[in-house]
């Protein structure tokens, strides 16, 4: 028999719940994939009944999901939402919930997942109140604890917040979420690199010569301009997602394909990080703000909040050593795309007449992340009927052309695997703690009135000019192009 389970959400009224869990749960349940048994309870301070939440969420997810909402299927699967109202700061909430969850499982050992999606300063609170209410005790059946992004402002509050994880939870129950490890084309970069032998030969110093992340939205900050204006770009999009991309490219071939395997060879990468020293914050960084953010509603006319930023890191390992990884990030740029660009070296002698742009035209893997998921390979080749001109051309591959499935939103994976006690798509506390040791040096320097200057961009570009400056000083060029979308 399939062990039931019961999902509860706390922060349940929040925006997250209605556009990404209960979508990605409703499709799962649509495409028979959501264990039997499922039952979801939200919690927050709003006093809905079980049925006005039940109807709340009936119009978020239709326009969600589009066209796979069927209403019949909704109610058979909303018939298993429930919601109680309470507060995270009231212990007595906690012991209603306890005894609601109780009365709902009735005989039923279901594992239990208690979702964090509340405002960030309250996790602490909440995980306290689920350690004194017994809920996080694994004696009746498992319990996990999902813990949305962001993992602290900086590695000491990630420590802070990790030592009151531990308090309550061992590391075995916790998932923290970094939704881009849901993403198909995240994962496929493992499976690119390791399940293929013609890609890790060349996956090295010897024949890289930099690789280039890029995470670039064409969205303005809009309305979370008032959070986003104490977060930044840093904490925002590198400290998580950005290193997260540059781990899976970088790490060694792990030997199972198992949680803390996968985890261990990640956090070999971040240790091999070379720390930032602050001159080299000031030679090694490029932050930028699009010009009218300072219009944005909640943003103060003098902020220094950076909406772009380019960072070099360099991994200290055989592997990599001299192999710079240049990430970079930005809102209202030219289009959304995120892409990991491996750029390989020149071959070490050219016989053919080259022009003035061939020192850029080396090959090129490009791995596109999102929108339009797959890989390109670049590579120079012969025009035909022209002498011997040569022009760089491509393989390209594309996931929506080769497979008939759509690609499903990462939410939907990661809420899976909670619910299988899968954590190789998580992040582990170090892992974490040594991503932000990374982070904090630079948003040190950041912080220092000037040092960078802040360089103001035009929206629907490519950031600040100066970026482009910096990489021509590197004898290198950004790859900017725009995914073609069918
Ligand atoms: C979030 C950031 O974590 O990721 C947002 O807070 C950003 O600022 C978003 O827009 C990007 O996610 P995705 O999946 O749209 O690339």
């Amino acid at each position: 028999m399939h062990m039931a389970h019961t999902i509860v959400i706390f922060g349940a009224s929040g925006d997250l719940t209605s556009r990404k869990l209960i979508p990605a749960l409703y499709e799962l349940y649509r495409k028979k994939r959501l264990p039997e048994n499922t039952r979801v309870v939200g919690f927050s301070r709003t006093k809905f009944s079980d049925d006005a939440w039940r109807e709340k969420l009936a119009g978020t997810t239709a326009s969600f999901v589009g066209k796979n909402f069927q209403t019949s299927l909704w109610q058979q699967f909303a018939a298993a939402i429930f919601f109680h109202p309470g507060d995270i700061g009231t212990a007595e909430d906690f012991t209603s919930l306890a005894r609601r969850l109780a009365e709902l499982e009735g005989e039923e050992r279901a594992t239990r997942v208690y979702y964090l999606s509340t405002a960030p300063q309250l996790y602490g609170s909440a995980l306290a109140q689920l350690g004194a209410a017994g809920l996080a005790n694994e004696d009746r059946a498992p319990c996990r604890v999902v813990i949305e992004k962001p993992f602290g402002t900086d590695l000491a509050s990630a420590r802070e917040l990790n030592r009151k994880v531990h308090d309550v939870f061992s590391e075995h129950q916790v998932y923290r979420i970094d939704h881009y490890l849901g993403k198909e084309t995240v994962q496929n970069v493992l499976v690119l690199r390791f399940a293929n032998s013609i890609f890790e030969p060349v996956w090295n110093r010897n024949y890289i010569d930099h690789v280039q992340i890029t995470a670039a939205e064409d969205l303005t900050v809009g309305h979370r301009a008032a959070y986003y204006d104490s977060v930044g770009v840093l904490r925002d999009m590198f400290q998580n997602h950005l290193l997260q991309l540059m781990t899976l490219t970088a790490m060694e071939a792990p030997a199972q394909f198992e949680a803390d395997a996968i985890r261990d060879e990640k956090v070999k990468v971040l240790r091999a990080v070379r720390p930032m020293k602050p001159e080299e914050v000031f030679s090694d960084t490029i932050r930028g703000q699009y010009r009218k953010y300072r219009d944005e509603p909640g943003v103060p006319p003098d902020s220094q909040t950076a909406t772009f930023g380019a960072v070099k890191l360099h991994i200290d390992n055989w592997r990599w050593q001299n192999v710079p990884f240049l990430l970079r990030c930005g809102k209202a740029m030219s289009c959304q795309t995120t892409q990991i660009v491996i750029q390989f070296r020149q071959p070490p002698h050219m016989m053919f007449a080259s022009g003035p742009r061939a020192p850029f035209e080396s090959n090129r893997l490009v791995i596109q992340v999102q929108p339009a998921e797959g890989l390109q390979l670049h590579f120079q080749t012969k025009v035909p009927d022209a002498g011997m001109k040569l022009r760089l051309t491509d393989l390209s591959f594309n996931f929506r052309d080769r497979f008939t499935v759509g690609i499903p939103d990462s939410y939907q994976r990661l809420l899976l695997d909670v619910m299988h006690g899968d954590a190789a798509l998580f992040s582990r506390a170090d892992e974490v703690e040594l991503a932000w040791g990374i982070i904090d040096p630079i948003q040190h320097g950041w912080e220092r009135p000037g040092w960078p200057p802040l360089a103001l961009y035009e929206a629907g570009g490519w950031g600040p000019p100066n970026s482009v400056e910096w990489m021509c000083r590197q004898y290198r060029e950004w790859f900017d192009s725009c995914p073609v979308l069918k």
